[in-house]
């Protein structure tokens, strides 16, 4: 499948870009601003998009583009800077006009245009730019403006080159999403093909023809993205791969019992349950310090894992490969596009030389979104794929202070009621994460006739894209009183709830 390249000015501009193409069912690759023309000539893209990013073409060094990439005959859309940027290459004027735009703008459409092509005459878009575009380069016609963008879309389609000043990839743009897709269906003539039938039938194919007759060893986190990886391996080698599930005793309510009851029963995967939960617990004994937490759980989980796929391997005819859930941001952040970043706690690069495995990273073109439905697709019960991000360390980074096997219960009971509670106001989905903290100290309160001296427990929740930056939940009070109400309640050992309104900066998601 031919991709849609989306050269990245931005990072977090490109990634968004790069989905909003995916979600109109044609596969993309981000590509460095670098790149030069023979290499984007090599890939043979349908289609290029430039993205927006934080500079100004004024600024030097500006990051630019191989100018001869406009001559390649490859339909071309850039959007905010990638705009600028193809004004500024081809002979046109962007300026400083002292008046930026941003947020919500009102665009007038002007004219005959292509890209726009159906738009109404005015319709409301995302604008985020200091420079506009004050005059387009020859051959090209106006094809849009707002009160301060003269030039708020222009195209050249004899040469198919398109630009917009707004911000099609940002949900506010009203009729952004569809103006991706007519660009990639209808101007650059991709066939919307990309879709999770057609990744699982890809993966599933490359997947066999790799393993061949070999075994296959895959660690289930609890987390969707190995649980997807492992159900893809599955649908390819069926009973050739093993799966491990190092219980650490730091999971979430039913987490075990949910991986157990998926793999085992529903796939009929040999599946190796490892439960070390006191094993973990000796480790962290006397540990309050998160850093030294995080070491300890990192280094005994591979220990715990090394030792099963010792077991396996023993007879020399074990497991030739290891499956890993790594996703495109991952691989895209990592750089080359080539190297395996292999998660913190899963870091089974951590193994010893002996136990070397070929990796199979069946998720690694994909995004968080496309895992989740290629998931469902697979017939993952829906608690595994819709789970919300779950820290490696689990819930010791939830207990603050020391870690023991009272305190975990505490936590990990208040944190089954936040979820039940999120779940049933229906915003689950919509968080990012929603949990519940449980803090190093007691406090005094009063039930029924008694004084009592007990732990508070903080409910956090946050909306987030990508966990970089994050907001505080504004939860209804009357799920927040629901919530507290039944945290004092139901789990022993809490008598006051708190609500954390910290943003990410400058807190941490995560209290540890
Ligand atoms: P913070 O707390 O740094 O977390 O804002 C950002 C995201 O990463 C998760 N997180 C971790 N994930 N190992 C992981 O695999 C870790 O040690 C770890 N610490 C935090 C956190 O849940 C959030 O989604």
């Amino acid at each position: 499948m031919k991709p849609v390249l989306v050269v990245d000015f931005g990072a977090q501009y490109a990634q968004l870009i790069a989905r909003r193409v995916r979600e109109a069912h044609a596969y993309s690759e981000i590509v460095p601003a670098t790149i030069g023309a023979a290499e984007v000539a090599r890939r043979s893209p349908a289609a290029i998009i430039l993205s927006g990013g934080p500079r100004s073409v004024y600024e030097t060094p500006a990051p630019s583009l191989d100018p001869a990439i406009y001559d390649l005959g490859i339909p071309i859309l850039g959007i905010c800077y990638g705009a600028q940027l193809m004004a500024r290459q081809l002979g046109g004027e962007v300026a400083r006009t002292g008046a930026g735009e941003y947020g919500r703008t009102e665009v007038t459409r002007v004219g005959d245009t292509v890209l726009l092509e159906g738009w109404p005459d005015a319709s409301t878009c995302w604008m985020s730019h200091g420079d506009a575009i004050t005059r387009a380069p020859e051959g090209f016609a106006v094809t849009a403006a707002t009160r301060e963008a003269p030039v708020a879309a222009m195209e050249n389609p004899a040469r198919g080159l398109y630009a917009t000043q707004f911000h099609p990839e940002v949900a506010h743009t009203e009729r952004g999403q569809e103006m991706i897709a007519h660009f990639v269906h209808h101007v650059a003539g991709v066939a919307p093909t990309w879709t999770s039938a057609s990744i699982i039938d890809e993966q599933v194919g490359a997947i066999r023809a790799r393993v061949g007759e070999d075994a296959v060893l895959c660690a289930l986190s609890g987390g969707v993205d190995s649980a997807v990886a492992a159900a893809l391996v599955t649908k390819a080698v069926g009973r050739q791969l093993t799966c491990v599930f190092v219980d650490t005793g730091l999971m979430r309510e039913g987490e075990g019992e949910q991986i157990e009851a998926t793999f085992t029963r529903q796939f009929g995967v040999p599946l190796v349950h490892v439960r070390a939960q006191d094993r973990f617990f000796a480790a962290l004994a006397g540990v309050s310090d998160p850093e030294a937490k995080r070491k300890i759980i990192g280094e005994l989980f591979i220990r715990e894992f090394e030792t099963v796929a010792r077991e396996l391997t023993a007879d020399g005819h074990g497991p030739r490969f290891l499956v890993q859930g790594t996703l495109y941001p991952d691989v895209i952040e990592s750089g080359s596009g080539h190297a395996a970043t292999i998660k913190s706690h899963h870091n089974v690069g951590g193994l010893p030389e002996d136990l070397s495995f070929e990796l199979i990273e069946p998720l690694r073109a994909l995004f968080k979104d496309e895992v989740r439905r290629v998931g469902e697709e697979l017939g993952l019960p829906e608690e595994i794929v819709w789970r919300q991000p779950f820290p490696g360390p689990g819930l010791a980074v939830r207990v603050i202070g020391e870690v023991t096997p009272e305190r975990v219960a505490i936590v990990r009971r208040a944190d089954a009621v936040v979820s039940d509670e999120i779940t049933r106001a229906g915003l689950y989905r919509e968080l990012w994460q929603s949990f519940a903290v449980l803090p190093a100290l007691r406090t005094v309160g009063v039930m029924g006739d008694g004084r009592t001296y007990a732990y508070p427990i903080i409910i956090r929740a946050v909306t987030s894209d990508d966990a970089m930056t994050a907001d505080w939940a504004r939860l209804p009070y009357d799920v927040v009183e629901r919530i507290a109400n039944r945290l004092v309640r139901e789990v022993e050992g809490v008598n006051r709830v708190a609500l954390d309104v910290t943003s990410k900066p400058p807190g941490t998601i995560e209290w540890e």
